[in-house]
């Protein structure tokens, strides 16, 4: 008979972290030389977010990380994922870099090592500068240019002090839900730019490795994908037709051209009345297929499709799925959380197994997996957020089911330490494991958050779940 507690134990040196992003934490958006991003300025755009929120306060993090790192301490967490403000730190996008962004982030990286955390950066989570959107943003090959530039100068400063370094979160949203179906910063709706915008980050993401790996060799360098398993509906052959063409412009465009070396071969035709793909240069292709030291995954939700009418599809999502824009999700009977998002843990053990199978072999960790539930808070001030518990449960579970399976996950971080700035949805939807009060900035940690700190303690998870 198998030992449960072994089965529900992670492997030794398992990394545990949180992850956070500098628009959605930070505030202080006008202080120490920063410039606006494209978040600052599509922020203000009448509709653009949830009830007009901004990230000109957030989370005030930018004043009080130090109490925030202390709190993260109490997770006992091994790492903690955050992200690099490309405004703060080079405030127009290019030149030399800004002494007071560096300083901020040399501070927090200290508070960290002090509390024996280990900093894992991520250099761009969307804040693009807004000097570089004016001169044409992601869709323009400069913009790569001045990406890889921006690294390198940052990786100069800080590589002593950081190990892991991310290029990119999720560059599909800053693509597609950016410049394509327009729900994100710069809030474009130009599926060609959108492609191109792809080609450019992918090639950014390629010139950066280059640039930090000859500045220093022991530097992990990876990327963060959001990756979504997408299936079709019913056997139809359309749908299944449907399925491969979401699959293709949403996951493989980004895992083939990393781990290939080329776009997926069912692509082009796919978007070819929308691109002729004239914005790829010789060489492209090998750069951004430079090895990397791991790979970032992000998982919310799987994806069910069904075959369009060739007429655009009802469901707004459908718009960032360029030269398949008609195509339809198909929602399931599953649960959900506030995000409307269906829970299904199956997802993330198929994801991390078929990267793996497909891909690998390559290092990955889980980059980003949580969840936003609508918390109540409790007379006593508590925070009981059972079915916040039970999804990271289950989602730790598949994660060590694909462990089994062979996969090489190495560390899992929770999306996210605080509630924050959820991007088009402002401040209603909370994700954090620690809860903010917007009017006075006080945080309080929810009952996940000490449930969080026992896994982290026990490197595994008890049997059977105490909640439920
Ligand atoms: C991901 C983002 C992250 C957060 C979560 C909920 O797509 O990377 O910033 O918004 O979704």
């Amino acid at each position: 008979m198998m030992n449960r507690e072994h089965t529900l134990g992670f492997p030794d040196g398992f990394v545990w972290g949180t992850a956070t992003a500098s628009y959605q934490i930070e505030g202080a958006v006008t202080v120490g030389g920063r410039q606006p991003s494209i978040w600052d300025t599509f922020s203000r755009r009448p509709g653009a977010v949830h009830n007009g929120d901004t990230g000109d306060i957030a989370d005030d993090h930018y004043h009080r990380y130090r109490e925030d790192v202390g709190l993260l301490a109490d997770l006992g967490v091994t790492h903690y994922r955050f992200s690099l403000a490309w405004p703060r730190l080079q405030p127009d996008g290019k030149g030399a870099i800004n002494a007071d962004g560096l300083d901020f982030y040399t501070r927090l990286v200290d508070e960290l090592l002090a509390h024996g955390i280990q900093p894992w950066v991520t250099l761009y989570h969307w804040d693009l500068p807004q000097a570089l959107e004016d001169a044409g943003g992601w869709p323009v090959r400069d913009t790569a240019e001045r990406f890889a530039e921006y690294a390198a100068m940052t990786h100069e400063k800080l590589h002593d002090t950081i190990a892991h370094w991310t290029t990119l979160n999720e560059p599909w949203c800053s693509a597609f839900l950016g410049y394509a179906a327009g729900a994100h910063a710069p809030g474009r709706t130009e599926p060609a730019a959108a492609l191109a915008a792809a080609h450019h980050l992918m090639l950014g993401h390629g010139l950066a490795v280059a640039a930090m790996r000859a500045q220093d060799s022991s530097s992990q360098l990876g990327i963060t994908l959001n990756l979504t398993p997408v299936s079709p509906a019913t056997e139809d052959p359309a749908d299944v037709d449907a399925a491969r063409r979401v699959d293709a412009v949403s996951n493989r465009l980004f895992l083939d051209s990393l781990f290939r070396g080329h776009y997926p071969d069912d692509l082009p035709a796919d978007v070819a009345a929308i691109s002729d793909f004239g914005f790829a240069q010789d060489g492209d292709a090998a750069v951004i297929a430079a090895p990397i030291d791991f790979l970032g995954v992000n998982y919310y939700f799987r994806e069910f499709v069904r075959a369009g009418t060739g007429a655009p599809a009802a469901d707004p999502h459908a718009r960032a799925w360029v030269g398949s824009t008609d195509v339809e999700p198909v929602r399931t009977d599953l649960p959900t959380t506030a995000m409307g998002w269906e829970i299904d843990p199956s997802g993330l053990s198929d994801v991390l197994t078929w990267v793996h199978r497909d891909y690998g072999p390559v290092p990955i960790y889980v980059t980003e997996n949580g969840a936003a539930f609508d918390d109540v808070r409790d007379e006593d001030g508590a925070i009981r957020d059972n079915d916040r518990i039970s999804f990271l449960d289950s989602h730790f579970r598949a994660t060590l089911q694909a462990v089994e399976d062979g996969a090489d996950v190495r560390g899992y971080f929770v999306w996210t330490l605080l509630d924050n700035f959820e991007w088009a949805y402002g401040y209603d939807k909370r994700f954090g494991l620690i809860h903010v009060d917007y009017a006075t900035q006080a945080r309080t940690p929810k009952d996940s958050a000490r449930w969080f700190a026992e896994v982290t303690r026990r490197n595994g998870l008890a049997e059977p779940l105490e909640v439920r």
